[in-house]
Parts: C-alpha cells; sequence; structure tokens
C-alpha cells in the first residue's frame, strides 16, 4: 500500500509579477523539504489531489476579480473537493486604488474551498489596512488569510510575511 505523506503545495498566479516574488519569499520561509511552489497556469485539477496541504496566492485584478490564470482556472477550481485538505490563502490588492474591493480574490476563493469541505488555516487580522469592502473578510471579520499590498505598504511586506509564515507553522504544526 503507498504510504500516505504530509504534502504540502504553494499554488499561485501572477500577471505583474509581485506575488510571484512574495511566494518565493513565503517559500525561502517556510523551508521545508516537502514544500512544492507551482504556478497556477500551469496545474490541472487532479494534481491537487497530491496534496492535504494547500497555500493558495491570488492578486485581485479588474475591479474584483480574479488574476487571469485563477480566473481561467476557476471552473475547473470549483470542481475541486477540498474534504480533507488543509488550506491557506495570501492575497495581494491596492487598498487605495481599490478601496471597495480591496483582495476580493481570496474571498472567491475561500468561499469554494469552504463550500467543497476544505478547512481554512492562517487567518489573518484586518488591522494596519484601510479600506472600505472586502470579499476577502471572513465572517469572523478577520481576512481569509495573508494580506500584502506592494502598491502602498512594501516596507512592511517582509514584517507580515514572518509573522504569518511563524503563525502558519504553529498551525499546521510543521
Ligand atoms: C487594472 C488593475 C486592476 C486591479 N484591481 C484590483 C482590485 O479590484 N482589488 C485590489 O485589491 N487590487 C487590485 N489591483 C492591484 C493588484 O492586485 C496589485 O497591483 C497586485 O500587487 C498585482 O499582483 P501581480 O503583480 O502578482 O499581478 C488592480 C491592479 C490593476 C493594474
Amino acid at each position: 500500500m503507498k504510504k500516505i505523506q504530509k504534502s504540502i503545495a504553494l499554488i499561485y498566479g501572477s500577471d505583474m509579477g509581485a506575488t510571484e516574488e512574495v511566494a518565493a519569499t513565503i517559500y525561502k520561509k517556510i523551508n521545508i523539504e516537502e514544500l512544492c511552489v507551482i504556478d497556477v497556469y500551469n496545474i490541472s485539477p487532479s494534481r491537487f489531489l497530491d496534496f492535504n496541504i494547500l497555500i493558495l496566492g491570488v492578486p485581485t485584478w479588474y475591479i474584483g476579480d480574479l488574476q487571469s490564470a485563477w480566473d481561467e482556472f476557476f471552473t475547473e477550481f470549483q470542481k475541486i473537493n477540498f474534504k480533507g485538505k488543509k488550506v491557506g490563502f495570501f492575497g495581494l490588492g491596492d487598498q487605495y486604488g481599490y478601496p471597495d474591493n480591496f483582495v476580493d480574490g481570496i474571498g472567491i476563493l475561500a468561499e469554494v474551498v469552504k463550500k467543497n469541505g476544505g478547512e481554512i488555516f492562517g487567518y489573518w487580522k484586518n488591522e494596519g489596512y484601510d479600506f472600505n469592502l472586502s470579499l476577502g473578510l471572513a465572517p469572523n471579520n478577520m481576512f481569509y488569510g495573508l494580506v500584502i499590498d506592494e502598491d502602498n505598504q512594501y516596507e512592511q511586506t517582509e514584517k507580515r510575511i514572518d509573522k504569518w509564515v511563524e503563525q502558519i507553522k504553529k498551525e499546521l504544526k510543521i
């Protein structure tokens, strides 16, 4: 019988490269051998089944929409069974440019994961951001995951990543 191992994937999409860079930093800071990093542009739905922990990175684009590769994949994404999987999120957005749709992308993905049976980890306080509305806010009023604003608060990025990585390592016991 095949041995089931703890396997982790960081799956991200990025149009202009900011989310890709944040993904690379998170990868370095998590620093465990089992972690795979995959661009959603190159993924098939069945590949999701290989992992029991998923970290999904998405920037919000076009006023409350998913980034293009996530958008293309979204129909397939909605068919994935997340039962038994732990899923975390990180989202990039521009709080001053798009204050009514700030990091909506993480909320759009998180709703699917919840509906399809996944367990969400890595909730993040919404303090230190200035916006009106966000689908990225969970019912507990926390963000569904780490929120990074490279357009306006790039100086806080590294500190935020450090804190979140420490938090999820504890939550996941990795
Ligand atoms: C045309 C356009 C639309 C955007 N729409 C949103 C939005 O609705 N909400 C938001 O929070 N950020 C929005 N952003 C900001 C991007 O999410 C942000 O710049 C992000 O860092 C881009 O990530 P990427 O370089 O990985 O593609 C938008 C940016 C552009 C250029």
